[in-house]
């Protein structure tokens, strides 16, 4: 079997989901993995049998990585990313793309220059009930869409993450953070987005470090914390979002959609859940039906199925689903939903998205369509 060679930057917290997902693929194989902190890529490469632990500098100029997984920090991505391209290796990225559009935009332009690829996360949308759900819209379970709803309704990481500061800087908060999510779990049910409005704040303002190594420190606070938002797509759907790192507890669904004909729970937009509801309009009321999925992808953590799609589609010459031109599409809506609170008007998206592939449905764990 053809294999792909994956490299990696950035062996912090995100590294080992990825890579305990990456190691289920035979046709991925590890080759180099670097870190700023060399202990850290030291002792990744240990854990998952990388053929080298090394420098930023010596994993591009080597030839052990065919794509390389981007997992450093927001505010790097691009430059890492652009890196990566310059060297002739395919690029992965956490998201975002780039912490801003015009950002994302250079390293999409940079892989077209180069003839290389480029993917990104989230890929909780490959995920087999939320493909699923989608498989389910499409065949008219639901009617036409008309709504969605969708919630990010935390307190952000100051408690669960080491070194929280990245999250509260431009390129990171709920929306970029977390709101990517639920907007990327949004586009495949309801298509591209057309305009975008929101209203934003910051409510709590003294934020400290709540875990053991930082403890204490003072956050400073540069992105909102508080969205409430308005989406517009192009098929004439629209979408109510309320993203936020302002609440303690809450009972709201994370997502629902609403039809023509009934109502979808969806599974989180976040933890490849296994199970959502359906509501199906009947006469005289209707009913909600608890639905499992049969699918692989769920129950667990499956980040970098989208890199393992990326290195299949690789091999098979097909076009990978965790695109770069979504993820761009995806940034265009959270910058235009920020811009939209701060100069207080509605922003029309400039970027284009097309729907990715669904995943055959007798795919098993472990298997990506197209090379079985
Ligand atoms: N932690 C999570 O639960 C989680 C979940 C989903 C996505 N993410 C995303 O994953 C990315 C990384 O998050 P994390 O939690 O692993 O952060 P982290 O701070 O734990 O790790 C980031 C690592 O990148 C390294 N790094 C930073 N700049 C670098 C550079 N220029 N070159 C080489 N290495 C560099 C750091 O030394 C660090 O080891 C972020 O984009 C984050 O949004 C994190």
């Amino acid at each position: 079997m053809q294999k792909i060679k994956v490299g990696v930057i950035g062996c912090g917290m995100v590294a080992n989901s990825y890579l305990n997902t990456l190691q289920k693929f035979a046709h991925v194989e590890f080759g180099a993995c670097a870190d700023l902190m060399q202990e850290r890529a030291e002792q990744v490469a240990a854990e998952y049998g990388f053929q080298r632990a090394c420098s930023v500098d010596e994993l591009l100029a080597g030839d052990d990585s065919d794509l390389v997984l981007n997992l450093t920090i927001p505010a790097v991505h691009c430059e890492v990313n652009l890196a990566i391209l310059e060297s002739g290796k395919h690029v992965y990225s956490e998201k975002p793309l780039g912490i801003k559009l015009e950002e994302a935009q250079q390293v999409l332009a940079k892989a077209k220059e180069k003839g290389l690829r480029v993917g990104c996360a989230p890929d909780t949308f490959l995920a087999g009930a939320q493909q699923q759900c989608r498989q389910l819209v499409e065949s008219g379970a639901i009617g036409r869409p008309v709504a969605a709803f969708g919630a990010v309704s935390g307190h952000g990481p100051d408690a669960y993450h080491a070194n929280p500061h990245f999250f509260y800087e431009e390129g990171a908060g709920p929306m970029l953070d977390q709101g990517v999510y639920v907007i990327t779990a949004l586009l495949p049910l309801f298509g591209r987005v057309k305009t975008v409005s929101a209203r934003a704040q910051i409510g709590v303002t003294d934020r400290t470090v709540l875990t053991e190594q930082r403890f204490g420190e003072k956050i400073e606070i540069k992105t909102p914390t508080h969205l409430v938002c308005a989406l517009e797509c192009e098929e004439g759907g629209m979408a109510n979002l309320m993203i936020s790192w302002e609440i303690w507890a809450s009972k709201l669904p994370n997502m629902e959609i609403y039809g023509t004909e009934g109502t979808m729970r969806l599974p989180h937009w976040n933890n490849y859940q296994s199970d959502f509801d359906l509501f199906t309009k009947e006469e005289g009321g209707g009913d909600w039906q608890n639905i499992e999925t049969d699918r692989p992808y769920v129950g667990g953590s499956y980040r970098g199925l989208g890199m393992a799609d990326m290195a299949a589609a690789i091999i098979a010459d097909r076009p990978h689903r965790a695109s770069g031109e979504r993820a761009n599409h995806v940034l265009d809506i959270m910058e235009g939903l920020v811009r939209s609170a701060r100069e207080d008007k509605p922003i029309e998206m400039t970027t284009p998205y097309d729907r990715p592939e669904l995943f055959a449905e007798n795919v098993q764990e472990g298997e990506i369509d197209h090379l079985l």
